[in-house]
């Protein structure tokens, strides 16, 4: 049967070029993709632009620009900077496009059909940087006014007639469902806000904006369009219509998100889909937030990080190994430029790309392109086995079951918990170890009384680094395309393999026991 999964980040606000913030949500995705076509999946992976609401309009007029003209320009910007990234999405959908407008006017109907939308008139705080309705409470006093706590700003006061989706109706079945659907977001510490903020009763939600016509306009009273974020939730729909629907109806489906909008995407959302007829996606996916070097990113202090500049200067395997292996995605990160350098020099360049350089210069000399399982070979490998066993209990004690490292059942239950801080380690650890084992078993000197056995050492080390090589794949492009041309696996998997597409013959990619490989002389970084 065809394994598939659907995978989305957030759609992003289309008022600025995306930052290293939107890029991280971005390489989450990418990263899981990337690891799912390794193991055989069908992947549909979305992202995209947010562009129907006032904060748009209000950049593009602040710039004297049409506001089309702006939007176009902004979507190229999101969409190269993705590019540049590779990140491998397979859909870029933005929100004024005709089949979205199409779609989420369909989707009103069904809810203004299903008696979940009723008209009122009320007097709402509305902050724009937010697009968001505030409360009183919700505002914070910045000298002698009350102000959005995370734009700083006053809250425009609107008083009109308001469409309402009625929420309140569906706190019982929304609850029920939690309980049913204990892992639906992750982490479990966010999935418990949530929890709390449901048990305290909800409220029903405006989806309407009178005075704006930017946007989409309400199926039922034309006067009016909809409100920013109930057209946006959609947007996960309508890049399943028109030929994609299996991914919805019988893939895996998993939201990437940030945790400023946990609340639209595990309440809200889930509750528009329960009026509107959908089954819910598996799970959310929530990632913190990061700070440079310790503060907060703006303008102001001009510490916004673009990650096509910082990846024309170091290359987007250091930006992914950096972002992947110091902080775990759900905490609150802080982006160091001196761990940053460190990281790229240390580990990438001198654990990673010395052990390659060691184990092809060594293979080379003793003519090691036989990997095999037979005799005394798996006496070798069972060394280097037992070593990574005393220092992974040394470092980790006995947590976890270590002999399944280098299968794909390992990835594939890693990818199940996104603890991809962790999985990155454990690779890296080996590679440590690799060094560790040359040092120890000195092929050359070796070689002088028994050649024999300094081959058997060196085809464990083969394995070894195949394996962190084929492991690492999803995160480590640049550096895996280039592994590649140095140690050149004699199988058509092989040659033809990249996390691009689709794997078909996902054991033979992580086959250690037996192949033949030759080498080539160079640096993998
Ligand atoms: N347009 C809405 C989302 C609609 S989804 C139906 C939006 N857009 S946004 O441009 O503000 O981007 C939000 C996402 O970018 C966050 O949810 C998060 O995933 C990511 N990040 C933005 N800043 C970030 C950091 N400083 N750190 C980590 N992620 C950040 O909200």
């Amino acid at each position: 049967m065809t394994k598939r999964i659907y995978l989305t980040t957030p759609i992003y606000y289309a008022n600025a070029a995306p930052h290293i913030g939107n890029a991280y949500t971005s390489l989450i995705g990418d990263v899981v993709a990337r690891a799912k076509r390794m193991l055989g999946y069908e992947v549909k992976f979305a992202t995209g632009t947010d562009e129907n609401g006032q904060k748009m309009v209000q950049t593009a007029t602040a710039q004297g620009k049409d506001v089309k003209l702006f939007l176009d320009e902004i979507a190229a910007e999101h969409k190269r900077t993705r590019d540049v990234l590779r990140v491998s999405y397979t859909d870029f959908i933005r929100t004024t496009e005709q089949r979205h407008h199409k779609f989420v006017q369909e989707m009103l109907q069904k809810t203004f059909d299903a008696g979940d939308i009723y008209q009122g008139e009320y007097e709402w705080l509305y902050c724009v940087g937010c697009e968001a309705f505030k409360k009183p409470v919700d505002l914070i006093e910045r000298e002698g006014k009350m102000v959005c706590p995370d734009h700083h700003t006053v809250p425009q006061t609107l008083k009109e007639k308001n469409r309402f989706f009625k929420l309140t109706s569906f706190q019982d079945r929304l609850q029920n469902f939690y309980n049913e659907h204990t892992d639906f977001c992750i982490p479990q510490f966010r999935f418990n806000e949530i929890l709390s903020f449901v048990e305290q009763g909800l409220e029903d939600f405006s989806i309407s904006r009178e005075g704006s016509t930017f946007g989409v306009p309400l199926p039922f009273d034309n006067k009016a369009v909809t409100y920013i974020w109930f057209d946006a939730l959609y947007n996960y729909l309508t890049v399943c219509q028109g030929g994609d629907e299996v991914f919805w109806n019988e893939g895996e489906v998993i939201h990437l998100i940030g945790k400023d909008i946990g609340r639209f995407h595990a309440i809200f959302r889930p509750a528009m889909l329960m009026s509107s007829g959908w089954k819910l996606p598996d799970q959310i996916v929530i990632n913190g937030y990061f700070t440079v070097d310790g503060q907060k990113m703006s303008k102001t202090l001009g510490n916004i990080i673009m990650p096509l500049e910082l990846i024309a200067e170091h290359g987007r395997d250091a930006l992914v190994y950096y972002l992947f292996n110091d902080n775990k995605i759900w905490n609150d990160g802080d982006f160091s430029w001196e761990r940053f350098i460190s990281t790229k020099e240390q580990t990438l360049k001198k654990w990673w790309g010395n052990l390659v350089v060691r184990a092809t210069t060594l293979c080379r000399k003793y003519d090691v392109t036989t990997i095999s399982m037979e005799g005394d070979a798996k006496e070798s490998h069972q060394a280097l086995l037992a070593l990574a066993t005393a220092q992974w209990i040394q470092e980790n004690g006995l947590r976890k079951l270590f002999v399944n490292w280098w299968t794909p059942d390992y990835l594939e239950n890693y990818l199940k918990t996104f603890d991809l801080v962790s999985y990155l380690r454990d690779r890296f650890q080996l590679v440590q170890l690799g060094n560790k084992r040359v040092d120890q078993t000195k092929p050359r000197e070796i070689a002088k009384t028994n050649v024999d056995q300094a081959k058997r050492d060196l085809q464990a080390l083969v394995r070894l680094i195949k394996g962190t090589a084929v492991l690492s794949a999803p995160f480590l492009l640049d550096g895996f395309a280039r592994f590649k041309e140095l140690v050149n696996v004699q199988h058509p998997v092989w040659e033809g393999f990249s996390t691009d597409q689709t794997t078909h013959q996902t054991d033979e990619l992580f086959n250690l026991a037996n192949f033949e490989v030759t080498y080539r002389e160079g640096y993998l970084y």
